[in-house]
């Protein structure tokens, strides 16, 4: 270190002696952890000289949220990690109360340029407010700019906050950078404001393209706004939601489907749908892969259920599984990254077996696993399935499928948690042409399920302990079923 370290050259340091101490096997398998302390968010999740590199909202000092620096880490196939030194630490007057989400975008000489959210502090006489600078860098440091912030209130038209004005999604068409933001307006609240620069620098305000109107939650953060199959789509993290259709109550993510007419810069909806049905998934970020998918991670927590979560290992928090973005009827869909073949070993299939009661499957059994189970009840009087899964005497995750009503109850109230905070969802899964699909894949404390192809999705972490691995199937008729069961490693 040099003889004047910055912040920033202190975190690496720290970093560094930290790294040694945490092993491979105090990870999950493949889901992305901060390398030591706090994460949250998704950040600058791009493609940049020929590997994936995600940043994320960082606390390296403790495992609760603190001021934000960006941690930063490498893969060639979105599940094995290297962790990269510290992107940036709060270090700058423009943003002394934090490096928030943002995004990253390759500029045309070459250089990578971050853009987030820089909070600076409350004075004495004014209270803590937000606005967007830049870093511009090779991939690993980030130079900031003298010119922070480069976005500020005083570049919005009236009625929008300079309290809530965070996480821009940046990206490059036409010759210009296009950034989405969140804003908090005085009557609409969740705003999603498109602003444009030529240089990175020099910004203005383009147009609002979406608001909540109280409607979906109060502030949005963490926009993103991506075309895809035909559709523009714009995923917003809306905050103190109710209970609506199928949105619970909280913290969501909501997908707005609509037509974008792009000289106008007018987005009109189609739809509204829940981005993730689970217990913990926020603030997801996306990337165009070089192979023209869409692919979306997020952060497998969320505010609610971090706040006395237990801290059990040197790290805080994960992302999701990367996944590959579709639309299909109409509706916004997910399959994991396809790029999950490589971690499979040994597999064990059962082609169409008939159960009745409660059984296990032999070989199928394990807590990292990719399983898809595929219920076929035509001409079958069985309208329960219950799937268990992280089972032991004590313990088990039940998901239960209502074939009947098409409805399927994820539940960990039996998975080791003594918290009082929300432990079931209810979505829709429903049989079409005879079959219904539940693909789950398990990552040590933690299930994503895709129901019918990614339809509906449903991340939840579970505290159960690891010794619980057994997996159980169970029909109140007669039902004939396969599995397929990849075994992780
Ligand atoms: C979303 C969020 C962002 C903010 C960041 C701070 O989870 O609240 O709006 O930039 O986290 O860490």
């Amino acid at each position: 270190m040099s003889k004047n370290p910055t912040p920033l050259d202190r975190v690496r340091e720290f970093e560094r002696e930290q790294a040694m101490k945490v092993s491979a096997d105090e990870r999950p398998l493949f889901h992305l952890t901060p390398l030591v302390g706090w994460m949250n968010d998704p950040n600058g999740f791009c493609w940049y000289k020929g590997q994936y590199h995600l940043f994320y909202q960082y606390h390296p000092f403790s495992r609760q949220w603190g001021p934000m620096h960006w941690g930063h880490a490498v893969s060639d196939n979105l599940l094995h990690w290297t962790y990269m030194p510290c992107a940036m630490a709060p270090d700058t007057a423009a943003d002394a109360g934090g490096c928030f989400s943002g995004s990253a975008v390759e500029m045309p000489d070459g250089r990578l340029m971050l853009v987030y959210t820089g909070v600076q502090p409350a004075g004495t006489f004014r209270r803590e407010t937000q606005a967007q600078c830049v870093a511009f860098g090779d991939g690993k440091d980030f130079e900031k700019s003298l010119l922070n912030p480069v976005i500020r209130h005083a570049h919005l038209p009236e009625g929008y906050s300079e309290f809530d004005f965070r996480d821009p999604k940046v990206w490059r068409e036409d010759g210009v950078y296009r950034l989405v933001a969140a804003n908090r307006h005085e009557e609409k609240q969740g705003a999603i404001l498109l602003m444009e620069s030529e240089d990175g620098l020099d910004w203005h305000f383009v147009a609002e393209l979406d608001a909540s109107d109280n409607e979906y939650g109060r502030m949005w953060e963490c926009p993103d706004f991506f075309p895809l199959d035909g559709e523009q789509v714009l995923i917003v993290s809306p905050q103190e939601m109710h209970a609506r259709e199928e949105f619970h109550a909280g913290y969501g993510t909501v997908a707005i489907l609509g037509q974008y007419d792009k000289k106008e810069h007018r987005f009109v909806r189609d739809s509204v749908q829940p981005v993730d049905h689970g217990l913990n998934f926020y603030a997801p970020q996306t990337v165009l892969a070089p192979d023209g998918r869409r692919i979306m991670i997020g952060w497998m927590d969320n505010w609610e259920t971090c706040k006395e979560a237990p801290r059990r290992h040197p790290w805080y928090a994960q992302m999701s599984t990367p996944r590959e973005l579709f639309i299909e009827n109409g509706r916004l869909c997910q399959r994991p990254v396809r790029e999950i073949d490589i971690l499979w070993q040994d597999t064990v299939t059962h082609e169409d077996v008939t159960i009745q009661g409660e059984t296990t499957l032999e070989g199928v059994q394990g807590r990292m696993l990719d399983m898809t189970v595929t219920l076929h009840p035509k001409d079958s009087a069985c309208r329960r399935f219950t799937l268990h899964v992280a089972k032991d005497s004590k313990h088990y995750v039940q998901i239960q499928c209502d074939l009947a009503r098409g409805e399927l109850v994820f539940d960990r109230s039996h998975g080791g948690s003594h918290r009082d905070i929300a432990h079931t969802r209810h979505v829709k899964a429903e049989v079409r042409n005879g079959k219904l699909t539940l693909r789950l894949l398990m990552d040590k404390e933690s299930i994503e399920l895709f129901i019918n192809g990614g339809e509906r999705v449903v991340t939840s972490l579970i505290p159960t302990p690891l010794s619980a691995d057994q997996i159980t199937f169970a029909a109140d008729a007669l039902l004939c079923l396969s599995v397929e069961a990849h075994h992780l490693g």
